[in-house]
């Protein structure tokens, strides 16, 4: 078979390696791809959010079936172009995709078909948004409603933060029209928890739960970023937790897509919040995570390719979705100043850590002598299973410690919490 799959990250670089375990696999193409990905597969230079591009690439070039992994291409409706080729797709089209692409969708969707969310509230208007913090419960979530690479999002502890970010996503532009509307909302308290779920519209299928690390700083400081590290499975995702998922939450979202004539057929990605209410969504995304995927990927013992064919087949409920036992973690190696300023352009030492885990590429090039360079904030996720999650941290630090670059820098507790939780539920 032949496989196109749209992105050009550590997410998009998991996914192909777990594509080719599967013999019928021929070839894989990615549009962009990146330096690393080009060792998997063959990479063409069309930008994922070239959406002329990507179909006019696969007029020329047919595919037995296409993998679209970043959320900007499914909003823009690539999927729905493929369709329209008769081409078949994994990923959601472009009026499910809504349920990232526009947070008060998500809300709103959540608040009729009662799935449980943060109170919220709604404005397109700066100054009504403005008398609002002034006298809500403190703190409060100020988000913009369409994509903002995850910076969209301000925690407020004061009034003043509050305004500040009403003001700066609503009058300064900060985040492009994504924030000319905004949504504010309750502060809740608890673990977050990152599920993501296989569904073809009829039955929902999760995979191992996982952590992601989203702040710069070890211990949680700093800004927000794509995400540090990960580690799988999520010990705050119990049983008994996982159960009330799906009835409270996983089921109710994919009737209420269905409902709303936009059935979701891909990757659909809960973040949770487990709070003593009980778990609660943070946010859906329509795509697998980044980096979540590069540890939730490496312990799926099932064909991925089988699973997002029968996603797009609609024949989930027949096609088992299995992972190991295992435990996993990623540790994300960065730019120097990022998720704020940086430079690129440095060179790469990997030296052995591509013996010693597997090396997913975020953000790397190659220079005109065909040296590894970086090429982004989030540069290679580091990412080792082992039978039990200890292991999987001490493999994954002891192949980033192998890695260097000029600046470069990494989380150094990424699982450390989740130890902590795991040693006190032994006690
Ligand atoms: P989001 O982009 O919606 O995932 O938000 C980014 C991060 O902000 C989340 O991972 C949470 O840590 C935090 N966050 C978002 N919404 C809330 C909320 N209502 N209460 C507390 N923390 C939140
Ligand atoms: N790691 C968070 C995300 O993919 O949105």
């Amino acid at each position: 078979m032949k496989i196109l799959v749209v992105g050009g990250g550590g997410r998009e670089h998991a996914i192909i390696k777990k594509l080719k375990e599967n013999p019928q696999v021929a070839e894989i193409t990615c549009l962009p791809g990146n330096a690393g990905i080009a060792r998997d597969a063959r990479c063409v230079p069309v930008k994922a959010t070239d959406i002329d591009g990507i179909v006019s690439y696969v007029r020329q070039n047919p595919v037995d079936f296409a993998v679209v992994a970043p959320d900007d291409p499914l909003a823009l409706g690539c999927v729905d172009r493929l369709h329209a080729l008769g081409v078949k797709c994994f990923g959601p089209e472009a009026a499910a995709a809504r349920i990232e692409a526009s947070k008060v969708f998500a809300k709103d969707l959540m608040k009729k078909y009662g799935i449980p969310t943060a109170a919220y509230e709604v404005f397109d208007d700066a100054d009504k948004a403005l008398a609002y913090v002034k006298t809500c419960p403190i703190p409060v979530v100020v988000k913009a409603d369409g994509l903002a690479l995850g910076k969209g999002v301000v925690i407020a502890f004061t009034r003043d933060e509050a305004e500040a970010a009403v003001k700066s996503a609503m009058i300064d532009g900060a985040f492009g029209a994504s924030g000319s509307r905004i949504v504010v909302e309750e502060f809740l308290e608890g673990p977050e928890v990152s599920v993501l779920a296989f569904t073809d519209g009829h039955v929902v299928k999760p995979m191992v739960s996982s952590m992601d690390h989203k702040r710069v700083g070890d211990g949680d400081v700093g800004p927000n970023t794509g995400g540090m590290g990960t580690i799988a499975p999520n010990p705050c995702y119990t049983p008994e937790v996982a159960e009330r998922c799906m009835k409270e939450i996983f089921l109710p979202t994919i009737q209420a897509m269905n409902a709303e004539g936009c059935p979701f057929k891909g990757c659909l990605y809960f973040g949770l919040m487990v709070t003593k209410d009980g778990p609660k969504v943070i946010e859906y995304n329509c795509r697998f995570g980044d980096p979540e995927t590069q540890v939730v990927l490496p312990l799926l013992k099932s064909d991925l390719l089988t699973v997002m064919l029968a996603v797009e087949n609609e024949t989930l409920a027949d096609t088992p979705v299995e992972f190991s036992d295992g435990a996993a973690c990623c540790v994300m190696l960065a730019s120097g100043g990022y998720p704020g300023k940086y430079e690129k352009g440095k060179a790469i030492d990997l030296g052995s850590a591509e013996a010693m885990a597997q090396v997913y590429h975020s953000g790397t090039a190659l220079d005109e002598d065909d040296n590894l360079i970086t090429a982004g904030g989030r540069v290679l996720g580091i990412s080792c299973t082992a039978d039990d999650l200890p292991t999987a941290i001490e493999k994954a630090y002891a192949a980033a410690d192998q890695v260097k670059w000029d600046g470069m820098i990494l989380r150094r507790d990424i699982g450390q919490r989740a130890l902590g939780i795991l040693k006190k539920e032994k006690n």
